[in-house]
Formats: structure tokens, sequence, C-alpha cells
């Protein structure tokens, strides 16, 4: 298919954010990202991609309303419980056999994936021991994960989704209601850290035992994946573990074969001891 104006006009601004801005959209997949910036476009009052991309070379006020659409901030506490049960129930007991545990949630968003594996450490006994490094590109989610304040009418559902991943105690037990908000308790921050990590520009994380990489994959085309599973191969030690989202998988990617399926349900796979 011939070459349309908006897909010029696209390509530039994708390049005017990453000279601008140092973020790198190049590798996400295109369908999903355009129609994200078309609702940007629209929300900015920009008729073409070209006024957008003027718009945010010139007034820098604009770029994190330009990023909130750039990225997908959705998250849930325990999302997909069953997902959690499997961590619980089958990785937890070979997790627990390590005496310290570093574990990497990529794209952690607004921290729930995060403090959903803090409450099961705690709960299965295994916090003390563990360190969980949650990271992500976008500030002001971070921000919010820091702060770890969720507006009260999601309690319900994550309550249920804790119920149903096997939590063992209530998760009334882990906040307290303050502000309007669920304020989640600060002892469980204190063997997390929150930081900025980009799995199109940056390097290897950490050395860590498990990462946790959920609903992130699905945003980025081939190559991008590649990339960010490889940094998961190179991150992750001996027979270590990689958990992705319901509707990611490592198939079609380069490194399937470093690689077995551990929990095929549950998108949960090992490293091969031999790679
Ligand atoms: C849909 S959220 C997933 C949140 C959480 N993992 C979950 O499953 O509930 C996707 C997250 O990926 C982040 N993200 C997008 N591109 C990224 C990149 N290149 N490196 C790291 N995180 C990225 C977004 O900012 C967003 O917070």
């Amino acid at each position: 298919m011939p070459e349309t104006v908006e897909d010029i006009e696209f390509r530039l601004l994708l390049e005017a954010v990453l000279r601008k801005y140092h973020y790198d959209f190049r590798g996400y997949s295109v369908a999903s990202l355009r129609r994200r910036l078309r609702q940007a476009r629209e929300r900015l009052g920009c008729r073409t991609f070209s006024q957008l991309q003027d718009r945010v070379l010139h007034d820098p006020s604009v770029f994190p309303t330009l990023l909130s659409y750039l990225t997908v901030q959705v998250s849930e506490l325990f999302r997909d419980p069953a997902y959690f049960r499997a961590v619980r129930e089958q990785v937890v007991p070979y997790l627990r056999t390590y005496p310290s545990l570093k574990v990497w949630v990529a794209g952690c968003s607004t921290g729930e994936e995060v403090y959903s594996l803090a409450i099961l450490f705690r709960e299965e006994g295994v916090e003390d021991r563990t360190m969980i490094y949650g990271t992500d590109i976008n500030p002001e989610a971070l921000r919010k994960a820091e702060a770890g304040v969720y507006e009260l009418d999601r309690i319900p559902l994550f309550t249920e989704n804790h119920r149903k991943s096997g939590g063992k105690s209530s998760l009334s037990d882990y906040y307290t209601a303050a502000y309007g908000g669920a304020v989640f308790d600060k002892n469980l921050r204190r063997r997390t850290v929150f930081s900025d990590h980009s799995l199109a520009a940056d390097e290897v994380f950490a050395e860590v035992q498990f990462v946790s990489c959920r609903n992130v994959l699905i945003y980025f085309d081939r190559e991008l994946q590649n990339r960010a599973v490889g940094l998961f191969h190179d991150s992750l030690s001996h027979k270590g573990f990689l958990g992705l989202g319901a509707r990611e998988s490592l198939r079609f990617t380069r490194h399937a074969d470093s690689f077995e399926e551990f929990d095929r349900e549950e998108r949960i796979y090992r490293k091969r001891g031999d790679r």
C-alpha cells in the first residue's frame, strides 16, 4: 500500500518525540499507537499529526498529556487472579529455596502488580528476603506507584481478585481508608523500589530470579518484543521465571527456545538451565 500523508506525519511525530523527549515509540505496534495518537490529536485540538508535532515541539507542557496517550495505564490489584494463584502455588515453592530474591516488574504502571506481589510474598512468608523492582517509562505512573493510594471504588474488585488469587488474609489488612482513597501499608514499600527504565532503550536492569512483565509486550512490534525478552533472558539467573500477560506469549519471539513453558495457561516460563 502506498504511504499516505498521515503515515508520513505519524512517523515524523514519533521521530520528533524521540529527538526532543528521548522516548522511543518507533517499535510499538502501529495500529493501536496510531489510534491513541488520533485521540490525543483530538483532545489537544489539532487537525493533523503535523500540527500535533508542532505543539509538542514548542510547548513542553503538552508532552505529559501526549505521553498519557502513548502509554496505556490500565492495571488492577491481582489482575487475572489465576496468574497470581499460579505464582503463589507453583513459583513461590521454588523461590523459597533462594536465600535472597530479586523480582523485576517491568512496565509496572501505577504499581498494582508490585503491591499484589508484595502482599503475596508477605502471605507466603518470603517478604523479608525479597526485593521487588518496579520499572516503567511514565513518570506520572511511577509517582502514583510510589504513593500507593488507589480510589476506594476500586477496592471491591481488588478484594475479589485477591480472594480468587488464594489470598490468605483480608485485603483490608493492607490498606487504610484516608483522604478519599485506600492508602496501602507503607511497610509493603520497605522491600520495593520504583524506577524509570525503558524496555525500548535501556540495558539489562539487574540480576533477578523472577520477571513479571504483564500487558506490555502486547503494545510492541515483533522486533521490540525480541529486544524486551532478550533483556529478561539476560537479567534472569539460572532457571529463573518469567510471567507474561494473558494475551502474550514467547512463541514468536527469537528467545522462545531459551525458555520452557512452566505453566502454559498462565503464561509462566522458566529459563532453560543450558542457555
Ligand atoms: C497496560 S500497563 C500494564 C500494567 C501492569 N503490568 C498490569 O499488567 O496490570 C502497560 C505499562 O507499560 C508501560 N510501558 C510502555 N512502554 C514501555 C517501555 N518501553 N518500557 C517500560 N515500560 C513501558 C506503560 O507506561 C504502562 O505503564
